[in-house]
This record gives C-alpha cells, sequence and structure tokens, in this order.
C-alpha cells in the first residue's frame, strides 16, 4: 500500500479539505504498518493555471506546509513535498501528454467549470491539469489516493491513462491507484450559504466556508450565518434528503464530533436550528482551535519549513526517479 495526495497551496486551508483530505490523510498515517509509505504534496505547479503574484506563490507553499504539520501530518511520518521541487512530475507528465486524449480532458467537469463559457481564452495548463495530476499519482506508484469527491474524475482518469500507456507500452510500469473517498458528508462539505454548492477556495463570500485561521467567534457568527430551513430536526436522517442545507450541518456535525447521523438527530430531535448552530460551533471550534494554534507557531519559523520541504523532496525524487527512468526507456527514449 502506498497513500499519495495533494492539495493546491492557494489560500487557506478549508472545512472541506480538513474533512475531506487532510484529517483522512492523518488517519491513514496513524494507521500506517511499518514499511507503507505516504507522500504528501503542496501541487504548486497546478497554481500556474491561474495568475498568481510570484511573492505570492512563494508565501502560499510556506503557508500550505505549516498548515499540513499543523493538522497532523508528521514529516517524520510521511513525505511531505512540493511538486516543483522534484522535476520528474512535470517530465512525466509530458510522457503521458502522448497518451492522454483530448476528448478524455474535455469531459474533465472541472475543467468545464474553470473554463465555462471562456474556453478560447483558458490556460493551456488549466486544461492539461489533470494529466498533471495523473503523472503525480504514476510517478510513485500509489495504491491509494485519498481525495474528496471532487476529484474523483480525476483520479479515473489517472486509471484510464495508466491503462492506455501500459497497454500501448506493453509493459506493467504503472500501478492502477484506487481513489479513496471518505463517508457522508466528508465526502463532499457544502457551502454555508448554499447547499447545493461545495465548500470552495474560490467562492467570492468568506462566509461560505469556515477556514483553518478563522478565531473562534468568526466560526461561531459564520455557523450563526449560516443557510438553513425553518423546520425542526427529524430522528432518521433519510428525511434530510430534501433539506441540503441542514443536511450538510448535520453532517458536519457528525463528522466533527465522529458520532453518527443518527446519534446526533437522537439528541436534536424536535429542537431547531437555535439549539442545533450553537452546538455545531462548539464542536467545529474544538476541532479547529488547536490546529489554528499550532498553525501560528509553526508559520513564523519559515526556514525550518524550507529545510522540511527540502528533505521531503529529497526523499520523494529518490521514489520517483527511478519510475521516470523507466517510462522514458518504455517509450523508447533510452
Ligand atoms: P484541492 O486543492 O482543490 O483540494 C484538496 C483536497 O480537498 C478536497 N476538498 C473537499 N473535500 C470535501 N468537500 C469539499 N468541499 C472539498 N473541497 C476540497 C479535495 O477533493 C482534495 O482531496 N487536483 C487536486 C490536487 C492534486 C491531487 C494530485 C490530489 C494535484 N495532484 C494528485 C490527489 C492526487 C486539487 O485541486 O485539490
Amino acid at each position: 500500500m502506498r497513500v499519495l495526495s495533494g492539495i493546491q497551496p492557494t489560500g487557506d486551508l478549508h472545512l472541506g479539505n480538513l474533512l475531506g483530505a487532510i484529517l483522512r490523510w492523518v488517519r491513514m498515517q496513524e494507521e500506517a504498518k511499518p514499511g507503507e509509505e505516504l507522500l504528501f504534496f503542496l501541487a504548486d505547479l497546478h497554481s500556474l493555471s491561474d495568475h498568481i503574484e510570484p511573492a505570492r506563490r512563494l508565501a502560499n507553499r510556506r503557508e500550505m506546509a505549516a498548515a499540513l504539520v499543523a493538522s497532523g501530518i508528521d514529516p517524520a511520518r510521511s513525505i511531505l513535498f512540493a511538486q516543483s521541487d522534484v522535476p520528474a512530475h512535470a517530465e512525466l507528465c509530458w510522457l503521458l501528454n502522448g497518451t492522454a486524449r483530448m476528448g478524455w480532458l474535455n469531459r474533465m467537469t472541472q475543467w468545464k467549470d474553470k473554463a465555462g463559457k471562456n474556453r478560447e481564452s483558458a490556460s493551456v495548463a488549466l486544461f492539461d491539469y489533470p494529466v498533471l495530476q495523473a503523472a503525480d499519482i504514476l510517478l510513485y506508484q500509489a495504491t491509494h489516493v485519498p481525495v474528496g469527491e471532487d476529484q474523483k474524475q480525476h483520479i479515473e482518469l489517472t486509471r484510464d491513462i495508466a491503462i492506455k500507456f501500459n497497454n500501448d507500452y506493453d509493459t506493467e510500469l504503472f500501478v492502477v491507484p484506487e481513489p479513496f473517498v471518505g463517508a457522508g458528508t466528508a465526502a463532499r462539505v457544502m457551502s454555508l450559504r448554499d447547499g447545493s454548492a461545495k465548500m470552495s477556495k474560490s467562492d467570492p463570500s468568506d462566509m461560505s466556508r469556515i477556514n483553518l485561521t478563522d478565531d473562534d467567534e468568526t466560526i461561531a457568527q459564520k455557523i450563526r450565518k449560516a443557510r438553513t430551513d425553518p423546520e425542526p430536526l427529524p430522528a432518521d436522517p433519510a428525511l434530510l434528503a430534501t433539506r441540503p442545507e441542514a443536511k450538510n450541518l448535520v453532517g458536519l456535525m457528525a463528522t466533527a464530533t465522529g458520532d453518527s447521523e443518527t446519534a446526533v438527530l437522537a439528541h436534536f430531535e424536535g429542537q431547531g436550528f437555535g439549539a442545533f448552530k450553537p452546538a455545531l460551533a462548539d464542536a467545529l471550534i474544538a476541532l479547529i482551535a488547536p490546529l489554528r494554534t499550532r498553525l501560528t507557531e509553526l508559520r513564523t519559523d519559515t526556514g525550518e519549513l524550507d529545510r522540511l520541504l527540502a528533505t521531503g523532496a529529497a526523499r520523494a525524487r529518490a521514489i520517483g526517479e527511478p519510475v521516470l527512468e523507466q517510462a522514458y526507456r518504455a517509450v523508447g527514449l533510452r
């Protein structure tokens, strides 16, 4: 078993990233058996699909490295690195560009959503991004890729690319990876303002998400103002199916406390959100406050963060470079 996952170092970590990905990575790290490797990286090359000021890009890298360590990724147990420090990602991406098909990429919902109607002016990097993501995964022969549901399609594309490459070049080089998506709300945390949209860094309203850097009062206020409906809470989670905002909040409570949705509802059955919201705010503050405190300590030591990423990159290169060499050989360039 080799676990690998990545996150774009743009803006703050939010509750969707935490529940959908990072806290699950931490759990896999805790449960890993000796000899099982885990790789977690900052997908900083992916940030080239948008224009960002160079100084901001550098600051984002350190900030996200600090946030991952604060959330529990232990650089002694997991390999933590930045994608751009391992050139093999970009090189393998180019080799896989010969395998990936335009039609496959055209079907990616993230491409369709992000490019919108303005495809002609979207960057080539935005279109090719899923091939770089496939390179990220295949370079390390990862077996398990823990992600939120929104990334599942990209992992399925990675599988298609691995299978076609192996077939076309008559090799077994690439391991076909499994997407590893969480259960319930963790798979897809929704916006606090709109139960039909996922919680996202790109939502213009900061009230739509809870950030790792939000203070306790901000968290409480965002939950107080979260959109809900006037109905009391039912006993049966199935009755929340037509109430997306209520379903999201109940799911958040269950995920934050580790209780089942049924147990959460048993406690709040018949009550409205006036009673539920303060309890949810407390549960989220209990989850986030200790991570935020650690982040505040870690982010000031930029020298240590740079050192830590350099060590991680050296370890990642040692695993990835032999695979890249074999890929060059498979296509006949060695
Ligand atoms: P990114 O940076 O958008 O998100 C990082 C992780 O957080 C998850 N996530 C969510 N999960 C549940 N609910 C939400 N509202 C929510 N929002 C985000 C994402 O699913 C993801 O797991 N392309 C990737 C980064 C990447 C990658 C990779 C991941 C690059 N290469 C290789 C895995 C393997 C991305 O943009 O994630």
